[in-house]
């Protein structure tokens, strides 16, 4: 079964072509980060209208790319939510669209659930597990049961753990997207220069996160942590609040797998590329490490493709109703098995 797929979340326009949930015959992105760099953030409005000048060119490719055309295809995937809603808007417009003229099923997809599943598209992960989805919006760990079927374990309390790393680089006037200039900068950076809190809730939060404490602490506060004898470099910065954001992870990720018992875990979103995150868990005994390709842990729709082959029959399919704010889609099938809906 082939699906082409649509993600247009944020500010990636991306489309792929993804047979049997694996065998991605194309995975295309136009990337708008030149145009949002001057304001070092996405502008909706900009992400929207670069969504829409990239959509049909992207379609046409990936269908070239796969010697396909819109015949040999079988269904259509959509990311509906969650995101921005101009940049969603656009995806979810041109998908109803081809799904109407050429009588194909629709399914909408939840982005973070696309997400979860994207080390899928290059492993064999048995279920359960713990899922770590670690993005410019999102915080999460999950417990995975089934493709479709999660459980929330924590969550952030105030910023997402990328938009704390966007945000301490832009008011640090580093560069856009502050997650791969903040992990560049940390590799030159001298253990314990600096020493920023690392935020461990407790009681009814023992599993969630917070961070615009050290957010704050980093672009305000540094003077306070740093230690005798070292210098305030960026590197330094940079290296410190790399450790005080990434340590909560893993030691909220370990606590639950000690309770639960499963060692399983996968790391997905765009925080996922950080080399320190990656290697803490890598290296690690404690847990058995899944990541998705390094292509696939940003933005991308093949794990939206992938992912729609395996609910297909578990859903209802979408149709010209289908809007960008409703998790409707989601629960129907997630209640159908009478689990707890995604997020
Ligand atoms: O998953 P993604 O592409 O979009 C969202 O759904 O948010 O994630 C983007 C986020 C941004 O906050 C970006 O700064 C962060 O991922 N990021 C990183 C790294 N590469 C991207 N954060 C830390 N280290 C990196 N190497
Ligand atoms: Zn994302």
């Amino acid at each position: 079964m082939k699906i082409l797929a649509i993600d247009t979340s944020c500010d990636d326009t991306s489309v792929a072509i993804v047979e049997n949930g694996n065998n991605v015959l194309s995975s295309l992105l136009s990337s708008q980060v030149e145009f949002h760099k001057e304001f070092q953030g996405v502008v909706p409005e900009i992400a929207a209208r670069k969504h829409l000048e990239s959509i049909f060119y992207l379609v046409d490719q990936s269908l070239k790319e796969s010697n396909l055309s819109l015949n040999d295809i079988d269904a259509l995937a959509v990311t509906n939510r969650p995101g921005l809603i101009g940049s969603l808007l656009v995806g979810v417009g041109v998908a109803k669209g081809i799904s109407f003229s050429t009588k194909k099923p629709l399914i909408a997809v939840d982005h973070i659930a696309a997400h979860i599943y994207s080390p899928h598209l290059t492993n064999d992960i048995e279920f359960p597990y713990i899922a770590l989805v670690v993005s410019g919006g999102h915080t999460i760990i999950t417990l995975v049961e089934a493709h479709g079927q999660y459980k929330v374990i924590g969550t952030t309390l105030d910023d997402a753990v990328g938009e704390a790393y966007d945000k301490v680089s832009k008011n640090l006037n580093l560069g856009y997207p502050g997650g791969p200039v903040i992990d560049k900068l940390a590799q030159s950076g001298e253990k314990n220069a600096i020493k920023y809190p690392i935020i461990l809730l407790s009681g009814a939060d023992e599993y969630n996160f917070s961070y615009s404490g050290l957010k704050t602490a980093c672009i305000y506060q540094t003077d306070k942590y740093l230690q005798k004898g070292f210098e305030k470099t960026f590197e330094n910065i940079s290296l410190a609040f790399q450790i005080s954001a990434i340590e909560p992870l893993y030691i909220k990720s370990k606590k639950y797998s000690d309770h639960s018992g499963i060692k399983n875990i996968t790391l997905s979103g765009g925080v996922a590329c950080n080399s320190y995150l990656r290697e803490r868990f890598s290296n690690s005994t404690d847990f058995n490490t899944y990541l998705p390709q390094m292509k696939y842990t940003t933005d991308n729709a093949a794990m939206v493709g992938g992912l729609a082959y395996h609910i297909k029959d578990d859903i209802e399919y979408a149709d010209n109703s289908l809007d960008c704010a409703s998790r409707v889609l989601v629960k129907k099938y997630t209640l159908k098995k009478k689990k707890s809906a995604l997020l």
